[in-house]
């Protein structure tokens, strides 16, 4: 039986596509949303917008307490001991630079950053940059042949200069859940902060932020079928106490003169400006969404979809997988065909898969690739998408070969 997406009819922005003649399959790029989520964003500026924390008013007060109740609804999601613990920035990216530039007095020369090879740009460079400014030495923990960080190495190389260990939960590239607890429990072994990088971890299955353990926890809310604009900083509470501010400006502080000035904590003391107000809230319907799905039923489908890719690649000859993807995505590569000229024509099928070097390029350059071929699933995704690009490859393939 053909495996039915139950939750389609709910993103008409995948419908639309599919009217299109598009076939969606790069939601690890940035989600559909679903119909609540576009309810809420257009409630929030037809029902009148105003700014929060700002205003008496009463539609800046009710702007105010819908705003806040995302962070509560994700305090909750991420099953954080308070609201207070996250905090919104303006994309993951921003997160990560948050924290590199918030965390930089902890660190003197000659001390160790350590990442590892499968990193996205966006935990890579705020890290690589801020070694750079500090004269600190950035580890990179390699690879074994499944795609997951080699915990003998990373045994070795996290050590008593390690102050810091920044890793990704599910590589966006290769697929695969990192053994995060083995990664943490050596960092803190050294008394070293931790970051996990959730982008794409937090899309797939709940994550419980107190069990995990980590020191900060990083997502966005683009590709958890919330809108853009919207990044996400879980910080434990001791860890948040140990950042200075970075940005400044509007409603962050307690007091200022015109000399000096003294800012307030977590979160509003790192929300400087006037925050993404509809998308934060936007966000909110996001989650409750999602919280009423059935989460087992969620993942089945996107496991036995999963599986359809997986097999339908391995049943071609010439396919080389990059690593061996556990969930939600597969890159890939042929042999003798430019992934450039197969990502053409897939385009002109109406296939949208990403290709390229998917924000990680040493990690291509490692795996001795320019680029390579991604195809990811949302829980929007059916049987009939991955036919409908089965076929385009096939065809595309009988072109290049
Ligand atoms: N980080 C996103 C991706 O992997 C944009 O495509």
């Amino acid at each position: 039986m053909l495996l039915t997406s139950p939750w389609r009819a709910d993103f008409p922005g995948i419908l639309a596509l599919e009217a299109q003649g598009q076939t969606y399959l790069d939601s690890a790029a940035t989600a559909q949303k679903p119909q609540a989520m576009l309810n809420a964003l257009l409630g929030y500026y037809a029902g009148g917008a105003a700014n929060v924390h700002r205003a008496q008013h009463l539609p800046g007060e009710r702007a105010t307490r819908a705003f806040e109740a995302t962070r509560e609804k994700l305090a909750h999601w991420l099953n954080a001991p308070g609201p207070a613990q996250i905090i919104f920035t303006r994309s993951a990216t921003e997160a990560f630079n948050l924290l590199a530039y918030g965390l930089e007095s902890q660190f003197q020369a000659g001390d160790e950053l350590v990442i590892s090879a499968l990193e996205h740009h966006a935990n890579l460079l705020p890290w690589q940059q801020l070694a750079l400014r500090r004269g600190l030495k950035l580890v990179v923990l390699p690879l074994n042949e499944s795609g997951l960080i080699d915990l003998t190495q990373a045994a070795q190389l996290i050590g008593p200069r390690t102050r810091l260990l920044a890793v990704s939960q599910l590589s966006n590239v290769l697929g695969c859940w990192q053994p995060l607890d083995r990664l943490l429990a050596l960092a803190k072994a050294q008394n070293a902060l931790t970051v996990v990088d959730g982008a794409q971890g937090v899309v797939h299955g709940r994550h419980d932020m107190q069990t995990l353990g980590c020191d900060f926890y990083v997502c966005s809310s683009h590709k958890l079928y919330g809108p853009d604009g919207v990044g996400i900083l879980y910080g434990r509470e001791d860890a948040l106490q140990r950042l200075q501010h970075w940005q400044f400006g509007g409603e962050m502080l307690v007091h200022t003169d015109y000399q000096s000035a003294q800012f307030r904590p977590a979160p509003l003391g790192f929300e400087a400006g006037t925050p993404p107000i509809a998308s934060v809230i936007a966000l909110g319907a996001s989650l409750d969404y999602l919280a009423g799905l059935d989460n087992a039923a969620v993942a089945a489908h996107e496991a036995a979809l999963h599986t359809q890719l997986l097999d339908g690649l391995a049943a071609r000859e010439g396919i080389r997988l990059l690593g061996e993807p556990h969930v939600a995505l597969a890159s890939f590569v042929v042999e003798d065909v430019h992934n450039a000229d197969l990502a053409h024509l897939l385009t002109e099928q109406g296939i949208a898969v990403r290709a390229g070097h998917h924000c990680a390029m040493p990690l291509l350059q490692s795996l001795g690739l320019a680029g390579a071929l991604r195809v990811s699933l949302g829980l929007y995704n059916d049987a009939g998408d991955l036919q409908r690009f089965f076929a385009a490859l096939d065809q595309a393939l009988e072109l290049l070969r």
